[in-house]
């Protein structure tokens, strides 16, 4: 099937922006199927961070030289794209972490943590990923507070009934995944996050699958916390955001301690920055921000709509030209998903998969995913996870489903 010319991305213009999709592997062109694990990243991106760090790049809120001015204008001028690109009330609220697991964590520690007690109750959800997981876990186990679990069924969609009794009083918080990086599936977080508002328990949304992908409005959602990370939609490694309320954040005490958070300090006692700058002690990843602030450019450039719709046109395509290959079994046939193809190919094992179809230069991900709770739920050891992204290709999926056959004539 040749790529679709009908539709508002050039998919060959896009493709060009990004370099490494010139790379061969074994032979082969790269077939890049791994946009879940982390997504490539486009020229504007490499350059923005070449660039601060030719022209501009020194400490940040430090400094009255010209260098630490600029670095200073950069770094919150990425603040305050971001706030755009999620529509954030403001972009005090964006609170630049090293990703959505340190977000998760931040708000596990500053707004759970210190009025947790025993009995109470953190609800999650069946399909998160083990960092929307083990810091519930870990606080659970501190606090006797006790972590659970909103059922999915075998499509991998949650059980919305079961969710609305499981929202009781002793719930301090709601934490769920937007998109399941394991499964694909699309979660209704704004309908959930009614039904939390009807019972009073604030909602965090883990969106670190969703911002690639689609148009996020925090506003529209009627969230308490949202996190993400810059390395899955375009951006660098190590940077990532925690957008909260306003008021949450005024009352969260300060997560780690250093240079930054501080408004005075003393040896008798410190008092502290306002927010976001109360959260982020230490010199941050100051090129990491910029780098995301020219990713956010990016997909607004392409229009996140745009985007939505020409992945929902290479996920239905790719469900339906798989879907022929002998053996294989989609993991993951929620009504609403988004491009996330995971599944096992008769009883070969995926990792077998992984391997055999890398040597044609196809990179998919196998294994649990870092959500082993849904490979257990299927009762399997592993998936195999073709991702995609806005450079893929109707013919990418054609050379990974040729791959799968040559894996098929392999056992
Ligand atoms: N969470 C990442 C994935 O889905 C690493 O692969």
């Amino acid at each position: 099937m040749p790529i679709t010319a009908n539709d508002k991305l050039d998919v060959h213009k896009i493709r060009a922006d990004f370099p490494i999709l010139q790379r061969r592997v074994h032979g082969k062109p790269l077939v890049y199927l791994d946009t879940a694990a982390s997504a490539q990243r486009p020229l504007a991106v490499i350059e923005a961070i070449d660039g601060f760090y030719r022209n501009h790049n020194a400490n940040i809120h430090r400094g009255v030289h010209t260098l630490s001015q600029e670095a200073t204008e950069d770094y919150e001028q990425a603040r305050a794209k971001i706030a755009g690109f999620i529509n954030a009330p403001s972009k005090l609220e964006c609170v630049f972490t090293r990703g959505t697991t340190e977000s998760i964590n931040l708000v596990a520690h500053s707004f759970v943590r210190p009025s947790l007690k025993a009995g109470d109750e953190i609800l999650i959800s069946w399909m998160e990923h083990h960092s929307n997981i083990v810091p519930w876990q870990l606080l659970c186990e501190e606090t006797g507070a006790i972590l659970k679990v909103v059922p999915m069924n075998t499509r991998g969609e949650l059980e919305l009934d079961t969710l609305a009794e499981m929202l009781t009083e002793r719930v301090k918080l709601l934490a769920v995944g937007q998109i399941s990086n394991a499964l694909g599936t699309v979660n209704p977080v704004s309908e959930i996050c009614t039904l939390a508002k009807q019972q009073g328990v604030p909602v965090l949304v883990d969106g670190a699958q969703a911002t690639p992908h689609q148009a996020v409005d925090v506003q529209a959602l009627d969230c308490d916390f949202y996190c993400f990370s810059g390395h899955k939609m375009y951006g660098p490694t190590g940077i990532g955001v925690l957008w909260a309320r306003a008021g949450h954040l005024q009352a969260m005490p300060p997560y780690q301690g250093g240079g930054e958070m501080i408004r005075h300090v003393s040896f008798e006692k410190s008092t502290f920055n306002d927010a976001p700058g109360k959260f982020e002690a230490g010199t941050p990843n100051i090129a990491g921000a910029v780098g995301l602030g020219a990713a956010v450019d990016y997909l607004q450039s392409l229009g996140m709509g745009n985007v939505a719709r020409r992945e929902a046109e290479l996920l239905a395509y790719g469900t339906q030209k798989l879907s022929q290959v002998d053996g294989f079994r989609m993991i993951g046939t929620a009504a609403h998903k988004a491009g996330v193809l995971s599944f096992v190919l008769g009883d070969i094992h995926a990792n077998d998969v992984g391997t055999i179809v890398d040597l044609h230069g196809v990179a998919i991900r196998t294994g649990h995913h870092c959500a082993m709770p849904v490979v257990q739920f299927f009762d399997l050891p592993a998936t195999a996870r073709a991702s995609l992204g806005i450079y893929n290709t109707f013919e990418e999926i054609d050379i990974l489903a040729d791959a799968l056959e040559k894996v098929l004539g392999m056992f």
